[in-house]
């Protein structure tokens, strides 16, 4: 499963890509708002290109298809990693459509049930990306959801990647690759919790404690 980092934080960035953790990056307008600062956008996305070499997806901000493919387009002339994300609306499908018909990819995101998930890979897609967290905030299964796409995918061969998105904790992540989803979208917060177990640390610690009674050094 490809891990993608959901930010537009540039150290945080720097900091996953460094240890080779994250296969590429994911960022909506929220995320943008708070890590871009007065800075602009388009070069903001431009700097993120340079730090990790995947795919970044970018989120175009018009509601309307016209508006979605000039923005898309624009944002994939920043560079080739550059992935167009739009919303699961009837204009961002049309526009959808568009860009995919023009070799640009396609993160179709704000998805929320498997039928939505259908109609964006008929619209051409890369990514549908289901918001799990979200769905659970709303007293729903957001992971049921993933499962479900998953289900209709295999069974029509469908080769839209699901990225499962808005992931909360671990047992997301965990439950995301068992169910098969092709990426996973985590918050910073979220791939370092992946990393810790208390018993490494604590495992660690015996180690170096017993290491130094040899009053030696490697
Ligand atoms: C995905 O592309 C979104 O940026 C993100 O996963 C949304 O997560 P949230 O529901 O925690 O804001």
């Amino acid at each position: 499963m490809k891990v993608f980092l959901d930010t537009a934080e540039l150290t945080e960035i720097e900091r996953a890509a460094e240890a080779g953790l994250i296969d590429g990056i994911t960022t909506n307008p929220s995320l943008m708002a708070s890590a871009a600062g007065e800075g602009s956008p388009v070069e903001h996305f431009a700097r993120i290109c340079q730090l990790v070499d995947g795919p970044i997806s970018a989120e175009v901000v018009a509601t309307d298809a016209e508006g979605m493919v000039e923005e898309g387009t624009r944002l994939a002339g920043l560079h080739d990693n550059i992935v167009v994300k739009v919303p699961l609306t009837e204009d961002g499908l049309r526009a959808c459509r568009r860009l995919s018909g023009n070799g640009i990819p396609v993160n179709v995101t704000l998805c929320f049930s498997a039928n939505q998930a259908m109609l964006a890979a008929k619209a051409g897609a890369t990514y549908i990306s289901p918001f799990v967290g979200r769905l659970d905030d709303v007293g729903q299964n957001g992971m049921e959801v993933v499962a479900q796409i998953r289900e209709i995918y295999d069974e029509y061969g469908v080769e839209t990647q699901i990225l499962a998105a808005s992931l909360r904790h671990p047992r997301h992540v965990l439950q995301a690759m068992l169910i098969g989803a092709d990426c996973a979208t985590l918050p910073p917060k979220v791939l370092y919790q992946l990393l810790k177990h208390p018993l490494t640390d604590q495992g660690l610690e015996r180690f170096l404690a017993d290491w130094k009674t040899l009053g030696q050094e490697l």
